[in-house]
């Protein structure tokens, strides 16, 4: 299925303000963005439009601040390192649609960059509002949503919005959408997909359909431990999501009757407590005893997985296989990372820890995709319509619109 939706390309943009909804939901630290992979995501969006003769008036959500101000939360730092990037200043609105916002928007000119305040700092944007939605739409001509990683929110600035002005999507929006999806409906087979971290919960979805589209899947991180238990094997003191364990039984139910493998780890590298100074063992098997816990995939497990990936057309993964942010459980990580970037397949690579093992590791270049989102993808993953996208004009009435 080819994406269907209207095109930031085919808008007409010369001479109009343009909203371009962004997802700069960055990592903060001391001030400053610690991680600009998001906002570098969005430039060629932002550089077309520009190019084209647009004014530009960005919109983004940063952290979860509750529908008020917070300072903590300004997008402030964005702004700056956005125009660091772009070259060129990045205007800070004083709020997101009150105060003089709207003539700061009206006094725009082509290639002028306004970057609003964080939209969660009003509470209409959560509850997806209209009368936000309405505010917003005041400000521009035309919509743009660029924000991959919140368009599974059903929020004023990524859903309500587009119902007010003409919407089409921003490429790094379009090219998520087309990348994981293909993923799903076109993979070159074998399709191998590796999932990890720590909830059964967060990835029960994407198991259940990777189990019907799938030829393998290949479980790592804490969430194995679910397996395990659902399987009658100790776990000691291993991170156990407890309502995991039957979701579990029932995912290793469901794999009886399909056509996908669903691989557990064949052994493990244990530690006595979460902590990188601790008695680190590894151990043949997959019981782990009392008084120790789980903390990565063992060896062999890792040249398993690692000769899978490396047999496998297309490469999905999500999710680190152990602690890899501490060094004696990082191997198991590193192991997976490595072969993904090796692979001689198409490798796509989603959520927000494994994207981080990968730049841990320095392969963040070595992967055909490297998606920004993290439910989004998920969700987009399971089969679920993402609402920031289904609002936006379908490319073929975009003509009348533009
Ligand atoms: C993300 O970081 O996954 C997106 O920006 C969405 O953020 P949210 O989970 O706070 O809605």
């Amino acid at each position: 299925m080819s994406f269907s939706k209207a095109s930031v390309r085919d808008a007409e943009v010369a001479g109009r303000r343009v909203l371009v909804r962004v997802d700069f939901n960055v990592p903060l630290a001391g001030g400053r963005v610690a991680d600009d992979m998001r906002i570098r995501a969005a430039l060629p969006t932002i550089e077309l439009l520009r190019e084209r003769g647009a004014a530009l008036v960005l919109a983004s959500h940063l952290g979860r601040p509750g529908g008020k101000p917070d300072p903590e939360l300004s997008m402030a730092p964005v702004a700056k390192r956005l125009g660091e990037l772009l070259g060129t200043e990045v205007k800070l609105a004083p709020g997101v649609i009150e105060g003089d916002v709207d003539l700061i928007c009206g006094a725009l000119g082509p290639g002028d960059v306004l970057l609003l305040e964080n939209t969660r700092f009003e509470p209409g944007e959560t509850e997806n509002d209209p009368k936000l939605s309405e505010a917003l739409a005041t400000l521009a001509d035309l919509y743009v949503n660029d924000a991959f990683g919140a368009a599974h929110r059903a929020h004023a600035s990524t859903e309500g919005v587009a119902h007010h002005l003409s919407g089409y999507a921003g490429l790094l929006l379009e090219r998520e959408v087309t990348e994981l999806t293909a993923v799903v409906e076109s993979p070159k087979r074998p399709l191998v997909v590796i999932l990890g971290g720590a909830k059964v919960s967060d990835k029960v979805g994407v198991i259940d359909r990777f189990l019907e589209v799938a030829d393998r899947i290949l479980i790592g991180g804490a969430m194995c431990f679910s397996f395990f238990r659902a399987q009658g094997i100790a776990t000691g003191d291993s991170l156990v999501e407890e309502k995991g364990v039957e979701l579990a039984a029932e995912a290793l139910e469901r794999a009886k009757d399909s056509d996908c493998e669903l691989t557990l780890p064949l052994d493990l590298v244990l530690g006595r407590s979460f902590d990188a100074e601790t008695e680190r063992r590894e151990s043949d098997g997959v019981e782990v005893p009392d008084g120790w816990m789980g903390l990565d995939i063992g060896l062999r497990t890792a040249e398993l997985y690692a000769e899978a990936v490396a047999g496998a057309g297309t490469v999905l993964w999500n999710g680190p296989m152990g602690a890899f942010e501490m060094e004696p459980f990082a191997a198991g990580t590193r192991a997976v990372a490595e072969a993904v970037a090796k692979a001689p397949g198409t490798t796509v690579v989603g959520g927000g820890d494994s994207v981080a093992a990968l730049r841990k590791f320095g392969l963040d270049d070595e992967v055909d995709w490297l998606s920004t989102g993290g439910g989004a993808s998920l969700e987009l993953l399971e089969g679920k319509k993402l609402p920031g996208v289904e609002a936006l004009m379908d490319a073929e009435d975009s003509d009348s619109d533009a």
